[in-house]
């Protein structure tokens, strides 16, 4: 009951739609009801008094009534379904804006196309949910409501003889509404299955059309689909149960009023007109009735998908600001890792490090792939927290300082070049939002991206896809670091994309990353000999430990893991150091 509680939340904004709906719903539902009761006093104006005037004006009040039950009926589905649609359009939106925030760690545990499919999918399935069900219950249950007047009006025990019914049609409603439920959530977790499916497949496809790997994927996709059915397959049979069963129940209800009543009639303590009026509203109370419990499914499975909706936006971050935190100034760029451990799962990652970054140096990570690269580096932002020991920047632990100063003093090159969809200018202005078109050309020709560029259809204005699929490896690159030079962070993080460029793209992204690191504290996860060498200090880093430390030289006299590494790359391949 708390989530339907949560949803009508929801709702409270759009209270007045929602009171014209009822209006509205009312009207139509008490028509029913004065119908019914209008049958007896007509039967007998017209076919026992024979009165010509009610008798001439009766079509024109039937098409009268019906233009304007029509009318009701029009009104309260638009305020009722637009309203459901602004609430859930408010959920979509607090999911969204609540699942931004999450940590990196969420999202690493959750596949995206399941994230996706919650959002979609389920969003959708309460919109179902809450618009139709809340129509319907009003309508029905001001009909039902009214129609029940008329019967007690008209006989009371005849009445309660039909009522005796409804109770009986309580608890196969209740059993049916719990297994939709279940079945409902079931099915909308398996469409967060194929949905990831589909995602990873079209996100991929290059990969999957390299590898002939089409027909794998459609049998994955077609087993997940199956799952879905089968869950789906269920909810069908559970929702749609309860018509024939409510039917059964009520024709036991009808079944005894036909009996009492036609004895009444023959015993001539009941007239026909009066009997026929109560049979119309008794037919006529058992169907809103019906609506209303094969709604109470509806909203089971409304509740289900719910349910997944709100594990989302329920989810806390655990990396939050220190109230007070501190906000950082241009002058704290020392950065120094003291005895830091960090663990993702059970094993450790990074095992006692400590290191120191002086203002504006520049300390290259080398070492073996998977030795914990990427991960030191991920702390000095606090994608994650660290298990054990502290990062400080300036004098200050990075736990102390507000995410915003910490985020705004970074700027980070990732190994994968992410760029959206949008314009080439847009996606440089993601470093700085406001920047002038004059900021992001100089961004761009410091990168060395602005001749690309303007070789392009509509130079800054040309769309790229997501990632940005028309351009090549080391023009994405360099866009990635004019975002970054734009951003004119005073730390930067740099993990090397390690995809082979030709030499002359190659010299290009080498060029634009020494434009990139002057002045600035930087960590650089490096690939190339070249950014190796201009290192001020090397750390190589071997299973989470640091192995050695020092500059180039050191490290060769020393004679360790970095000098037999290199002697080993440097014969072959004199402009990469990979040490994988
Ligand atoms: N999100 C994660 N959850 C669990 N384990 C992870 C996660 N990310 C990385 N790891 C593990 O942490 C270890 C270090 O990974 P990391 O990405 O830091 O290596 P790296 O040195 O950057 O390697 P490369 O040179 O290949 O980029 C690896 O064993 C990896 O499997
Ligand atoms: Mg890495």
């Amino acid at each position: 009951m708390t989530v339907y509680k949560r949803l009508l939340q929801y709702m409270k904004p759009y209270w007045w739609r929602i009171l014209i709906a009822a209006l509205a719903s009312a009207a139509y539902g008490g028509l029913d009801a004065g119908f019914a009761y209008m049958v007896e006093p007509l039967l007998k104006k017209i076919f026992v008094t024979k009165d010509i005037f009610i008798f001439s004006i009766l079509p024109f009040a039937i098409i009268l009534i019906f233009v304007f039950r029509g009318t009701c009926r029009y009104f309260n589905d638009y305020f009722m379904r637009t309203a459901a649609q602004l609430a859930v359009q408010d959920v979509r939106n607090e999911v969204f804006r609540k699942s931004v925030f999450l940590d990196l760690r969420f999202f690493h545990q959750n596949q995206t196309g399941s994230l996706m499919s919650r959002i979609v999918n389920d969003v959708a399935m309460m919109q179902d949910g809450v618009g139709g069900v809340i129509t319907g219950v009003f309508k029905d249950f001001i009909g039902f409501v009214s129609l029940l007047g008329v019967i007690f009006y008209r006989d009371w025990q005849l009445a309660a003889i039909s009522i005796l019914v409804i109770p009986l049609s309580i608890y196969p409603a209740q059993v049916l509404g719990k297994k939709i439920k279940i079945n409902a959530r079931k099915g909308q977790d398996e469409t967060g299955g194929f949905a990831s499916i589909l995602q990873e497949s079209l996100s991929g496809i290059k990969v999957v059309k390299a590898f002939s790997l089409e027909n794998i994927m459609i049998d994955h996709f077609t087993r997940a689909n199956l799952k879905f059915y089968e869950y789906t397959r269920k909810l069908i049979k559970y929702m749609f149960l309860s018509s024939p069963i409510i039917e059964f129940i009520t024709s036991l209800g009808i079944a005894a009023v036909v009996f009492f009543g036609g004895s009444k009639v023959m015993a001539g303590k009941l007239s026909a007109p009066e009997f026929f009026s109560f049979i119309t509203a008794m037919a006529l109370v058992y169907s809103p009735m019906k609506r209303m419990i094969s709604a109470y499914g509806e909203v089971q499975r409304c509740l289900g998908a719910s349910e997944r909706v709100f594990e989302i936006i329920d989810a806390r971050p655990e990396i939050i600001d220190a109230p007070n935190g501190y906000t950082l100034t241009p002058d704290d760029n020392r950065v120094e890792f003291k005895n830091v451990s960090f663990k993702y799962q059970d094993d450790y990652i990074l095992s006692d490090v400590s290191l120191v970054a002086e203002k504006g140096q520049a300390v290259a990570l080398v070492g073996p792939s998977g030795g914990g690269k990427s991960t030191l580096v991920s702390l000095i932002a606090r994608f994650f927290d660290t298990s054990e020991g502290q990062i400080f920047i300036g004098s200050h632990e990075v736990r102390e300082i507000t995410k915003g100063s910490l985020m705004n003093h970074i700027a980070l090159v990732d190994q994968e070049t992410i760029l959206f969809h949008d314009t080439v200018a847009n996606n440089i202005r993601h470093g700085k939002p406001g920047a002038t078109d004059n900021e992001i050309i100089k961004a761009a020709q410091a990168a060395y991206a602005h001749d690309f560029i303007m070789e392009m259809p509509d130079g800054y204005e040309t769309s790229i896809g997501d990632r940005g699929v028309r351009l090549s490896g080391g023009q994405r690159q360099r866009l990635c670091i004019a975002r970054a030079i734009l951003k004119n962070a005073p730390i930067l993080i740099l993990d090397e994309a390690t995809s082979a460029l030709d030499t002359e793209s190659e010299q290009m992204v080498q060029k634009a990353l020494d434009n990139l690191i002057v002045n600035r504290t930087t960590f650089v996860i490096a690939h190339r000999l070249s950014t190796v060498l201009n290192a001020d200090k090397i750390i190589v880093l071997d299973n989470g430990r640091i192995l050695e430390s020092g500059t180039h030289y050191d490290l060769i006299r020393n004679n360790g893991l970095y000098s037999r590494l290199c002697s080993a790359q440097f014969n072959n391949e004199p402009a990469q150091l990979d040490m994988q």
